[in-house]
């Protein structure tokens, strides 16, 4: 399957949301990785054809989605950023629900609504009502109802919004079992959640694709730019606040480790470390630093 945008483009008004993308997905994990207002979700509406495009167009293995219309909804699952259910509902029902105006069978949608309960940790909790719920669990039966149709193209806008550990790794092992032979593209800002399960994360920033890649290979564009260095921990707010600093972890010496990106040792006892993908998202989007700061400590 080939899922492929040319040109694609997306204003409102005179705000440029998606800018004339040109990208080509087949099977695989997609992570789409950027700040707030970078166009994930305005891609992502675009891609489940909720939105039409100011120009360009997007084709599934050559055909417009706009005219293959119902067979390419029927070969989607979609989790909105902004997840609505009914209240009144039992996580069962709602599903059931769903599953009706997806069109399946209700012997196929209890079959396929018990499964993903117990997949995503609420069977236990099936026969209660929605309304009982707290923000993680029902982002899990959001993530649910987007997969009750076994889609081809599963697109799940923020899953792991309000996730707790526990359930943001038990999130990636299903999304990993779910994914093969199939596109699944999962947005987020938050590069932990990605950066095991995406065979490719997507940078995206002011509406394009920055920087497309393999999460383990891409960070090595920033070699020699990340840097360790050990500060009194009394002065480590100061420090980080004045350098682009990606990471802070405390010594039990009373001691901080900050990890700074630079393109020069930012300090004397600096010391030089492979960039991992939360470096990367820095250098992508980060700000400028507060370098007045820098000059005062
Ligand atoms: N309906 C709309 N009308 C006007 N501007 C919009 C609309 N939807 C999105 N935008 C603008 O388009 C840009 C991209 O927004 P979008 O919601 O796609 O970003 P995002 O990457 O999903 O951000 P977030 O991480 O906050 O969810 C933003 O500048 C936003 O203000
Ligand atoms: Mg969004």
């Amino acid at each position: 399957m080939e899922l492929k945008t040319t040109g694609l483009t997306k204003k409102f008004g005179s705000k440029i949301a998606v800018n004339h993308l040109n990208i080509t997905l087949s099977n695989g994990v997609y992570g789409l990785l950027g700040a707030n207002g970078a166009g994930k979700t305005t891609l992502i509406r675009l891609l489940c054809s909720l939105q039409a495009p100011t120009s360009g167009k997007i084709v599934l293995n050559g055909k417009d989605i706009i005219a293959l219309d119902e067979t390419y909804r029927h070969l989607l699952g979609y989790l909105p950023q902004h997840f609505r259910c009914y209240p009144d509902f039992t996580a069962f029902d709602f599903l059931l629900y769903v599953s009706a105006l997806k069109g399946l069978s209700e012997k196929n949608a209890k079959k396929r609504a018990s499964a993903l309960l117990e997949a995503v940790g609420l069977s236990a909790e099936s026969r209660h009502k929605i309304k009982t719920f707290s923000g993680g669990m029902k982002q899990r039966l959001g993530v649910a109802q987007a997969m009750l149709n076994n889609p081809h193209i599963l697109i799940l806008d923020e899953p792991t919004a309000g996730l707790d550990p526990k359930e943001r790794i038990r999130f990636r092992n299903l999304i990993s079992a779910f994914a093969q032979n199939r596109i699944v593209i999962l947005s987020t800002h938050i590069v932990s959640d990605v950066e095991c399960i995406a065979e490719e994360i997507m940078m995206m920033k002011s509406g394009a694709i920055v920087r497309r890649g393999n999460p383990q290979e891409i960070p090595s564009e920033i070699d020699g730019q990340v840097w360790e260095c050990t500060v009194p921990t009394a002065h480590a707010k100061r420090y980080a606040a004045a350098f682009h600093t990606s990471n802070l972890r405390n010594t039990d010496r009373g001691e901080t480790v900050l990890r700074i990106l630079s393109d020069h040792p930012p300090m004397e006892n600096a010391v030089c470390v492979p960039p991992n993908l939360e470096d990367l998202y820095l250098f992508y989007f980060k700000g400028d630093p507060q370098s007045e700061k820098a000059h005062s400590i």
